[in-house]
């Protein structure tokens, strides 16, 4: 998955063909906020000179050039005014006004498939003051061309500390949570794809078992095609400081406290709209990076394409499911967070509940690439929802001289009807619900969030300082 500079005839990663196969095409969707209103030619010149050179793959397409499915980046010409978009909306609304000018924006272009005949990314500019931002920046991006990690390292390459511009952006150091767990992800795949040819029989086995469909509740349809469904994207800000504080108290992890908080969200949800105590099948398939779990310090070793200790560009990182826990075997609601803890720290040191690259090679070997995406379809339709989580700056940033307020994520195109993400930047964790429109109540949903977390930290306030970790 190295890329070399002139990205010319580079083959398409696996992973990156399994997210433009024919059944499966996702799109990450990353949105900057600023404090300023935006100026077109500026941000012009800026994705130009910034943007495109990040990397070759914003400057290449996806060709095939035989019969065995092979995919690789070809070198195009970028012409700018098919990327960049800047819609125009009646003048001098109000900021709630635009919000929905921008929700609706948001929502057509996340159903619109990328053109195969270009470099597969688009920026939309929303020039207007919603009630977040005075302008913001839509990235749409591809999965093909990157993670979500990857992806986030190169926009936040193209930006600086808002402070001192000559200072590269940090990250919160997560070096101190948990080794035991950073040595077993990472020992297990490579131990089996040692062993690769002995296990082949056993692991198809693994594939070809052992999930069944979640049951049909308000957060899943189980209807084909909701891919091609319209979605609402809303947000929610929590408090980082909060959620050390239940961290701390309950001796778990930043994500063990955030996948607990979702989780108890989306049963309360589920409560609100049935009205009786929410006990069907749910998983929640939780992502994980597979490389650098120890975290990085700077954008510089975020994209840095030759990292001494792995490839940081591509597509790698591994789904565990998770079930979620139910309310009727369930009193205190801490325990959703204790169960998360739980489960990840289980399921990250057995290979058997992991979705990696490992598995899919086994799968691509059997069944080709368009079989690995069909088996990463299946697996997406037959679970409730997706969770991942990135860890962003801690200063304020600056592209160009322009203040970013807020930043959130999201990707679009998987068969689930309900996606969240979260991602921190300057003591704020912003949460990202895509949710299918006219099935999921998004106020609802945003409302159940915010109440798991205010629920959660209240219960955690409860338990005396001797207690902790
Ligand atoms: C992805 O690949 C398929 C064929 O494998 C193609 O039909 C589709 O248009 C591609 N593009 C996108 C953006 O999904
Ligand atoms: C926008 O940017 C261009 C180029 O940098 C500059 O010439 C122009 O004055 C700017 N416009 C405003 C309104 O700031
Ligand atoms: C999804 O569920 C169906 C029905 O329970 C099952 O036949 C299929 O194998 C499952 N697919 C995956 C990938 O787990």
């Amino acid at each position: 998955m190295e890329f070399r500079e002139e990205g010319e005839g580079e083959p398409v990663s696996p992973t990156g063909q399994y997210f433009n196969s024919s059944i499966l095409s996702v799109a990450i969707f990353a949105v900057l906020e600023f404090e300023v209103p935006i100026n077109d030619s500026q941000a012009l010149s800026l994705i130009q000179d910034v943007f495109l050179p990040i990397n070759p793959r914003f400057s290449s397409i996806m060709v095939s050039d035989n019969a065995d499915q092979k995919k690789q980046w070809q070198r195009v010409e970028v012409k700018l005014e098919d990327h960049v978009h800047v819609p125009i909306f009646p003048s001098k609304m109000s900021p709630q006004s635009y919000d929905e000018y921008f929700d609706d924006y948001i929502s057509n272009i996340a159903a619109e498939k990328l053109p195969q005949n270009r470099p597969l990314w688009e920026i939309h500019i929303f020039k207007y003051p919603t009630s977040h931002a005075a302008g913001t920046l839509i990235f749409k991006l591809h999965h093909a061309l990157g993670d979500g990690y990857s992806l986030m390292g190169a926009l936040l390459s193209c930006l600086q500390s808002a402070e001192n511009p000559s200072v590269p952006l940090t990250f919160p150091s997560l070096k101190s949570s948990g080794p035991k767990t950073t040595h077993k992800t990472k020992i297990v795949p490579q131990f089996f794809s040692s062993v690769f040819q002995t296990v082949s029989d056993f692991s198809w086995s693994i594939l070809k078992s052992n999930f069944v469909e979640d049951d049909r509740t308000p957060i899943r349809s189980g209807e084909d095609g909701v891919e091609f469904r319209p979605i609402t994207l809303s947000t929610l800000t929590f408090s980082i400081d909060e959620i050390k504080l239940i961290k701390n108290k309950l001796g778990v992890t930043i994500n063990d406290v955030i996948v607990g908080i979702i989780f108890l969200g989306t049963r309360i949800y589920m409560q609100e709209i049935t009205q009786k105590s929410s006990n069907e099948h749910c998983t929640a398939l939780v992502l994980f990076r597979t490389r650098n779990i120890g975290g990085y310090t700077s954008i510089k070793e975020m994209i840095e394409p030759n990292n001494a200790k792995t490839t940081s560009w591509g597509n790698q990182f591994a789904f565990l499911h998770l079930p979620v826990p139910k309310s009727t075997e369930i009193s205190n609601p801490l325990d959703f967070v204790w169960e998360a803890q739980k489960m990840i720290k289980k399921k990250r040191s057995s290979a058997a509940s992991y979705l990696t690259s490992w598995l899919l090679d086994v799968l691509k070997k059997f069944r080709g690439p368009e079989g690995a995406a069909r088996y990463i379809h299946g697996t997406l339709k037959n679970s409730s929802l997706t969770i991942s989580n990135i860890i962003g700056p801690v200063e304020k940033m600056a592209l160009d001289n322009q203040a970013v307020c807020g930043l959130y994520f999201t990707a679009v195109g998987a068969p689930q009807c309900l996606t969240v993400t979260a991602l921190s930047y300057m003591g704020k964790l912003r949460i990202a619900l895509g949710a299918e429109k006219g099935f999921i109540d998004s106020h609802k949903l945003k409302a159940s969030m915010q109440n798991a977390f205010g629920v959660i930290l209240e219960a955690s306030n409860q338990i005396p300082p001797a207690k902790a970790a």
